[in-house]
């Protein structure tokens, strides 16, 4: 247990006993009052399987209905509904047409203003054109597609089209470079790329179809098609024969496409995620139990209805976009809201605006956003008009009570319901979450597991922490429809990673938690290398890797230490090849390993602080004392035993001191 790591968060949780009732107005109207949530956590108590067999009869379309629930032959690589079969995009938009057909599916706004909206008819018809497009390429179920678009309603339909085929989408965020795109294409085997000319961010144009380019150029020699979308209209080369224009591809197509029945085991999609080697994990997930868990914890924790206009503000790269964006609030029918561009253009008030314009009834962010947006002050929320807002949420990292307490004020008007959503990339959708209508909250905690959840913290040897207030590993004790299935390509580190701990009883999440006098959750951050940099995975190997493909560089370790904003910041620590640069040249060389680091990975890899050193703290063994880093990185007093160190004279040097 990293207890240095997480010391921080403690300290401020562990004096938070403020509590919030929901207000009688929203437990009148709520999906699930608290007797409703009981009955449901009975349910689950006595026939966990049960339960959600129950569910998925209830709450999805099947094309052929599922004899057996569970099958756990197997374990821990757990079966759902296995013999069923389905189809993801039905579920999102056939089975809305007769109802909902007319009914706004998607509302959209870029950065610049530009609004679109579609219905469900017309973004049946949009995903029936791609879907038959893809297949005139010669895509078929169980193909890989990597997916590299803006936030923009296309990237939606490229995921539902590639659903309705059966074909596989491995969504890469924007903000990945050629690098990451090409490793992740390369790791999937993927077919085809769909892309844009680009994005729009903070007024700049975000170059993805040059990002493709050079990822192509540089390997992922499975890609046989590039489908780019044009977004940005600004010039960008057209490679003949490989690359075809998104609206001459959907021209020729018809807008009914037959779904392909796959079974519910069948991979909807890939994600990838940092873990703690250098190597990021595919996350595999399947689809009827992901979509069950997206579909049910829309109604639950955000109380969904059909007169809600649903704004989760995530990008479609992470498993927040394609639980809350593309996948669980269309299977319910509802409104969403997406929008293309950054939260300050042209100014803080942007998401409120947004909110006020777009009629925005529940609201979903993450706390680095709440952050940055409270820092900016209260007069930007105070020019809008707020009123429709109904729920808010918040997710990716815990959320400090003094952010909690902003967004109740300021945006919630001391009223609304706030709900932190725990969960991660491999659960598919939130595991512990206030249901709003039913558990009061406290600010900072996630309170408690939804229903068919059997969320426990224990102690090394497996044991359940009963002590209130006492820190463990937070677990899983049994297996739920919307987790990862696999690691794509490799089982094996499947296994290792989330279930060897406790012989592969528990799905072991990575967090450590721990539990008050009242039974809430309060998760204390990541046991492993991995960082939470502005709600955002990172690996610290990951960092590493990337500094030490630098020609200068010999050596790196890099740590995380506490940011006002992004929660997490990253510490290099760089030990050169040669003499350490000092002064002028120090300076430039940290430039130019940040703009490497983003070249990369990403904008969001780029390390805050660069420190450069003639070694690293090592051990006799050769081990480099992380926990020694850490606090240098934080500012703190050294309370380590440095004497074991092979070279104790640098810790000065490392500090910043010599
Ligand atoms: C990690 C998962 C799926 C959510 C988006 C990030 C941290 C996430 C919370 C929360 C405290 C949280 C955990 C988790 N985390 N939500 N409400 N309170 N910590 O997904 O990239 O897979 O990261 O984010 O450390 O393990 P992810």
């Amino acid at each position: 247990m990293s207890s240095a790591k997480s010391h921080e968060t403690i300290q401020s949780v562990l004096s938070e006993n403020r509590v919030f009732d929901p207000t009688a107005d929203f437990v009148a109207r709520a999906r699930l009052d608290a007797a409703k949530l009981d009955a449901l956590h009975a349910a689950a108590a006595k026939d966990p399987v049960g339960f959600w067999a129950d569910l998925a009869k209830k709450e999805l379309a099947w094309q052929t209905p599922f004899t057996e629930a569970l099958d756990e032959s197997n374990a821990p690589n757990y079966r759902w509904f296995a013999d069923g079969k389905t189809n993801v995009s039905v579920n999102c938009l056939d089975r809305h047409l007769a109802t909902r057909g007319d009914k706004i599916a998607i509302r959209f706004e870029g950065e610049k203003g530009d609004t679109r909206h579609y219905t469900y008819k017309q973004l049946y018809a949009e995903v029936c054109k791609l879907a038959n497009g893809l297949k005139s390429l010669g895509i078929r179920a169980g193909d890989r597609v990597v997916i590299y678009m803006p936030m923009v309603p296309e990237a939606v339909i490229a995921m539902q089209a590639c659903a309705r085929i059966g074909a596989v989408h491995s969504v890469v965020f924007g903000g990945f470079s050629a690098t990451s795109l090409k490793d992740r294409i390369e790791d999937a085997g993927a077919r085809l790329v769909i892309t844009a000319d680009g994005g729009h961010r903070g007024g700049n144009i975000v170059e993805l179809k040059k990002a493709v380019d050079d990822a192509l150029a540089a390997g992922a020699k499975t890609i046989e098609k590039v489908v780019m979308l044009k977004r940005t209209g600004h010039e960008v080369p057209f490679i003949e024969g490989r690359d075809l224009w998104w609206h001459e591809l959907m021209a020729q197509q018809a807008d009914r496409c037959d779904p392909a029945w796959v079974e519910a085991e069948h991979p909807l999609f890939l994600l990838y995620t940092s873990g703690s080697t250098g190597k990021p994990k595919g996350i595999q997930h399947s689809s009827a139990g992901y979509l069950l868990g997206a579909t049910l914890t829309c109604q639950w924790v955000f109380d969904l209805r059909d007169d809600d206009v649903f704004w989760c503000t995530a990008d479609v790269g992470w498993i927040t976009g394609h639980s809350y964006v593309a996948y669980g609030p269309l299977s319910n029918g509802a409104t969403i809201l997406m929008y293309e561009g950054a939260p300050t253009v042209p100014d803080a008030g942007r998401f409120w605006k947004l909110c006020q314009d777009h009629g925005v009834t529940i609201f979903y962010t993450a706390p680095t956003a709440i952050r940055a947006l409270m820092k900016l002050g209260d007069s930007f929320p105070a020019q809008y008009d707020l009123s429709k807002l109904r729920l808010l949420g918040s997710v990716g990292e815990p959320i400090n009570p003094e952010a909690w307490m902003w967004y109740h004020r300021v945006i919630g008007k001391e009223k609304l319901p706030i709900v932190d959503t725990w969960w991660q990339t491999e659960t598919g959708s939130i595991m512990i979450a206030p249901v709003p209508g039913a558990v009061p909250t406290k600010p900072g905690s996630c309170t408690k597991p939804l229903p068919g959840i059997f969320a426990d913290v224990v102690d090394e040897s497996g044991e359940p922490v009963k002590e209130a207030n006492a820190g463990g590993y937070l677990v899983i004790r049994k297996p739920w429809p919307s987790m990862l299935r696999t690691i794509w390509g490799d089982n094996e580190r499947y296994i290792k990673t989330y279930w060897a701990q406790f012989g592969n009883k528990y799905y072991v999440a990575g967090d450590s938690a721990h539990r008050d006098a009242d039974g809430y959750f309060w998760i204390m951050g990541r046991v492993d290398d991995v960082l939470n940099v502005s709600g955002h995975r990172l690996g610290t190997m990951e960092v590493e890797s990337a500094l030490v493909a630098h020609p200068r560089v010999a050596e790196a370790a890099v740590v995380g230490r506490p940011h006002e904003v992004k929660g997490e910041a990253v510490f290099a620590f760089v030990i050169c090849k040669g003499a350490r640069p000092t002064g002028a040249e120090a300076e430039q060389l940290a430039k130019e390993l940040r703009d490497h680091v983003a070249k990369q990975i990403g904008a969001i890899a780029k390390p805050d602080d660069i420190r450069f050193a003639d070694n690293l703290p090592k051990t006799r063994s050769g081990k480099i004392m992380r926990r020694l880093l850490r606090s240098i990185a934080r500012g703190e007093a050294i309370t380590q035993d440095t004497s074991t160190l092979e070279n104790p004279a640098i810790v000065d040097q490392l500090a910043g001191k010599a």
